[in-house]
């Protein structure tokens, strides 16, 4: 088998970029470990910044996020019994969208579909040659050894994939930092309460108000990293965010049945270059950002924004230029994310119980971002999405 552009992984970096690819007449084709069944239904975070939605319009894949997708202008953060609201849309101009991340991944796979595309699911990438000249990715598919054949070889598969592995030791540098706790992430058939995010400081540890359509509440709570979700009944969940949300005179919580639970331990990680010979590395391959900052898929949207604009030009005049400065440019903005996703994390969760200094000042900052415009505006500007970094 042969194309121009090998992508390992349909998440929304690889099918973005294959998308990409298309709209310049550029062939690819994506390799993917799950089923398609598995891919469109795996829940993760659902906040696209407005320069994410812009993407997605722009190239086509605007039609249901413009009519389910829900726009927001703002977020609440609470803190020592009282309710903030940041006015992202009034400091900044621009708005998030809150739109699952599976909805955009089923809306790429269905344009490509239709584009007649290829996307072969229940096809592991197991290995890769020929990086220096002439790119082979070796995969399973249907029982049988396969070659893909490529000009380039764009690793979008995550930070389990094998991309990454593949470049020799002593290339690139990892830099990391991991939290003492974990988000435990419930789905629950209750409509939401508020129209708007809530991002709460509580003594007993953040917890998020979040959503996906207007019967679909979407929540989270602050746990021990090692927590066991079998410790977690359904009645303890409503009952802990009961106690970290309601914590506004005349406001409560709607519950409803637990749809779906899980817990995922937070992390920060960067990986450098994102680039080794003709392997080129995107989203979370190389950097993984804590779900506070809502950064994630977006991240990986824009790092593929870059190399599709790379690879038009290579394959129009063999311009180098682009792919040569891809990391270096991707790399700001995911330093930026990754400054903003601490910080987010840092300021909301409970840290160190033992240090009730740090406590009074994640109090003092939220009181300041919640009074402050100049400080307002840079959470704003930062969840928004920054247009250049
Ligand atoms: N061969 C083929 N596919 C693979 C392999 C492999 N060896 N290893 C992993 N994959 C696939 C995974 O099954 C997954 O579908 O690569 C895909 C990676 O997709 P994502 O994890 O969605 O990563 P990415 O596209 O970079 O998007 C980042 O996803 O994890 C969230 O919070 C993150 O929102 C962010 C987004
Ligand atoms: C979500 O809706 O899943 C979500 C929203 C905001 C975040 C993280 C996750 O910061």
């Amino acid at each position: 088998m042969r194309t121009q552009v090998g992508i390992i992984g349909a998440g929304p970096a690889g099918l973005m970029l294959s998308h990409l690819l298309h709209r310049h007449g550029i062939d690819s084709v994506v390799l993917e470990s799950r089923s398609r069944e598995y891919v469109e239904h795996r829940l993760r975070a659902g906040v696209l910044e407005q320069g994410s939605v812009d993407l997605l319009r722009d190239t086509g894949l605007g039609a249901r996020l413009d009519r389910e997708g829900m726009r927001h202008e703002g977020i609440e953060l609470r803190f020592d019994g009282e309710s903030h609201r940041v006015p992202m849309t009034e400091l900044t101009g621009r708005a998030i969208t809150v739109y699952g991340q599976q909805e955009v991944v089923k809306d790429m796979i269905a344009a490509r579909v239709a584009a007649g595309g290829t996307i072969l699911f229940e096809a592991p990438a197991d290995r890769l040659s020929g990086l220096d000249s002439a790119p082979v990715i070796h995969f399973r598919h249907q029982g049988r050894d396969e070659e893909l054949h490529c000009d380039f070889v764009v690793g979008c598969d995550g930070y389990h994939g094998i991309s990454r592995p593949t470049v020799p030791d002593g290339v690139l540098t990892t830099y990391e930092r991991t939290y003492p706790f974990a988000w435990l992430g419930v789905l629950a058939a209750a409509p939401p309460a508020v129209e708007e995010l809530i991002y709460a400081h509580h003594e007993r540890g953040f917890a998020l108000y979040s959503m996906r359509s207007p019967q679909i509440s979407r929540l989270y709570l602050q746990v021990p990293a090692d927590e066991d979700i079998a410790d977690w009944p359904d009645e303890r969940i409503w009952a802990e965010l009961r106690t970290r949300l309601e914590t506004v005179p005349n406001w409560t919580l709607n519950e409803g049945p637990v749809l779906e639970k899980s817990i995922t331990p937070l992390r920060s990680l960067v990986v450098e270059p994102m680039q080794w010979q003709r392997l080129y590395l995107a989203g979370d391959a190389v950097h993984i950002v804590p779900p506070t900052g809502a950064k994630g898929m977006n991240l990986a949207l824009a790092d593929v924004a870059l190399l599709g604009d790379a690879f038009a030009a290579w394959y129009a005049d063999g311009s180098t230029d682009l792919l040569d400065g891809y990391s270096r440019t991707a790399l700001r903005r995911v330093w930026r994310a990754q400054q903003f996703s601490w910080w987010m994390t840092s300021m909301l969760h409970r840290l160190n119980a033992d240090d009730p200094y740090e406590a009074k000042l994640q109090s003092a900052t939220l009181r300041y971002v919640t009074t402050s415009p100049a400080y307002a505006t840079s959470l704003a500007e930062n969840y928004v999405g920054l247009p250049e970094v």
